[in-house]
């Protein structure tokens, strides 16, 4: 396969954007009529406008060429048919077994059914209020304690469907910081609380730190009998064994495999908190909504595919146009954990430096994913998107109907949305900043001073992303877009997508200084700056 930056379909994208580099999008608008219906796409409810890129049909074409040549469509087969993609960890990527729900034709169809059954029962057990806490009482409060994959989302699930969650209140729990624990259990009864833990390695130190705080804190507040902890903790975890060591009981474990990664897992047994909050059917339909995602993306050709294009454009952004970030802007109060949960999918996956054969990568791979919900975002943020130094490529997610309909709010919304992205690709013209200070009636003198200050370059590119409505399906299918959009760009830049070796030097070093911080071991070897914060401390 030809190396990107210095393949013959790379460096057609680099000729070609010398020739388009001042491509105006507002232009490409007045010489294009259809340029909407030409740029935009439908599939599993997800409606994608992109056609508001600094891109022409020829640049698309190219961009199609990139992906055919890094032979995206034979990686996609590999990955839905379960090879180890993952090489570093020698692992197959099939979280999209875990919402094809209905075919048990593989041996992981067939464990993904049992672990659902279980699930269920579990599930429709504590909302039906069959599950008792120790003293005989319903379970009403559901902690969930885990990080990152673990964590991020199903709190962002769960937050999305807070339309449909019922009367189970569920909580999340993540940080090291004793401070969140404390506050989430603060107001809870340990009769009627419901711990999840879910790691999917069972050694991860923030999640076992907080499991232990809330195991004592049940038997220490409660009457509870040791065996308390059996009606009030389940585990979900990748191994059960490390989880009944911990002292859950095995008909509260449940587990998921190695071919789910950490930040593919809300759609396992992961995802038991959203279940809870919003009952089996309607986990079910995020599943389902989800899988229509896989089979758009697994089916239809590169050219009317919604992950593929999201990632050629996220492509054609970074590595041609130099954009360093990408900010994601849903206009939907309910998508306000989005920004995180995409930051963890993106840049977990695709900050990586190295390809897959051990070689250095010569071209930008995941830029910085950041971002906020609209409206808010355009009281904070959005005078750099306007004005700033930076391009900053945004992808804005709106929905057409809201579930609280309340006068105009929703007009107003998606109005501001819409006049986001306009704003960002139309900005204001000297000319145009000259004719409103002359019909304000500004002095000539202030009005040749105040003009530089009030243009706005424009030219910005976004991505519009619509749904009906929030809803269990729709939400699943939306995950699964950024999963493959992911998905697309590690093979293009031709890294792995699927480890997280960054991540370990950190905790490994935190784990050293721990016995330093308790001042049991000798710190002279430390630098001057640890050894300093050390002594701050002890
Ligand atoms: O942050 C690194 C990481 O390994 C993530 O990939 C993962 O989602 C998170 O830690 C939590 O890991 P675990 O589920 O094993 O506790």
């Amino acid at each position: 396969m030809d190396k990107p930056g210095i393949s013959k379909t790379w460096q057609a994208l680099i000729n070609h954007h010398d020739k388009v580099s001042d491509l105006s999008i507002k232009e490409q608008f007045v010489n294009n009529p259809k340029r909407f219906s030409d740029f935009s796409l439908k599939a599993a409810g997800i409606f994608l406008d992109y056609s508001k890129n600094r891109v022409t049909q020829e640049t698309m074409q190219l961009l199609f060429d990139l992906a055919e040549a890094s032979k995206l469509s034979e990686y996609r087969e590999k990955m839905f048919r379960g090879d180890k993609i993952n090489i570093t960890e020698k692992r197959a990527v099939l979280h999209t077994v875990l919402r094809n729900i209905d075919d048990v034709s593989t041996p992981e169809g067939r464990l993904v059914k049992t672990e659902l059954e279980r699930i269920s029962k579990c599930v429709d057990d504590v909302r039906e209020g069959r599950w008792l806490g120790y003293s005989g009482k319903e379970i009403t409060d559901v902690v969930n304690i885990g990080i990152g994959g673990s964590d991020l989302g199903p709190a962002m699930v769960v937050r999305a469907l807070q339309p449909y969650t019922t009367h189970i209140k569920v909580h999340f729990v993540s940080n090291i910081d004793a401070t969140h624990i404390s506050e989430a259990i603060e107001h809870l009864n340990p009769e009627t609380t419901l711990f999840i833990i879910a790691s999917k390695t069972f050694t991860t130190q923030e999640t076992l730190t907080n499991a232990l705080a809330a195991k004592q804190w049940l038997l220490s507040q409660s009457q509870a009998a040791t065996n308390a902890i059996h009606q009030h903790f389940i585990g979900v975890t990748a191994k059960p064994e490390r989880a009944i060591e911990f002292g859950l009981h095995q008909d509260n474990v449940f587990p998921f495999w190695d071919w789910v990664g950490g930040r593919f897992s809300l759609w396992s047994a992961i995802g038991i908190s959203i279940a809870l909050a919003v009952g089996m059917e309607k986990f079910y339909e995020l599943l389902r909504g989800a899988h229509e995602m896989d089979e758009h993306f697994r089916s239809a050709p590169l050219n009317k595919n919604l992950p593929v294009i999201l990632g050629l454009i996220g492509i054609w952004n970074i590595d041609f146009l130099g954009a360093n970030t990408q900010a994601i802007i849903p206009y939907d109060q309910y998508l306000d954990l989005l920004p995180a949960y995409l930051q963890q999918l993106e840049m977990e996956s695709n900050g990586k430096r190295v390809c897959i054969d051990g070689s250095e990568v010569t071209y930008k791979t995941a830029p910085i994913i950041w971002g906020g919900i609209g409206t808010n975002s355009q009281h904070s943020f959005h005078q750099l998107l306007m004005q700033g130094t930076q391009m900053v490529p945004v992808d804005f997610i709106a929905s057409l109907h809201s579930h609280n309909p309340i006068g105009d709010h929703h007009l107003l919304l998606y109005a501001n949305c819409l006049a986001q992205s306009q704003a960002l690709m139309c900005g204001r013209s000297k000319d145009e900043v000259m004719q409103e200070l002359k019909m304000q009636q500004i002095p000539d003198e202030e009005a040749a001073e105040l003009v530089w200050h009030k243009i706005i370059p424009g030219n910005v590119p976004s991505n519009t992303i619509v749904l009906d409505k929030i809803d269990p399906a729709t939400l699943g299918a939306l995950i699964a877009l950024y999963e493959h959009k992911v998905f697309v760009q590690g093979v293009i830049w031709q890294i792995n997508s699927f480890d997280q070796w960054g991540v370990e030097l950190g905790k490994h070093m935190a784990t050293k200084l721990v016995p330093m911080l308790q001042d049991e071991r000798d710190i002279s070897d430390l630098d001057s700056s640890t050894q300093g914060l050390i002594n701050l401390f002890i």
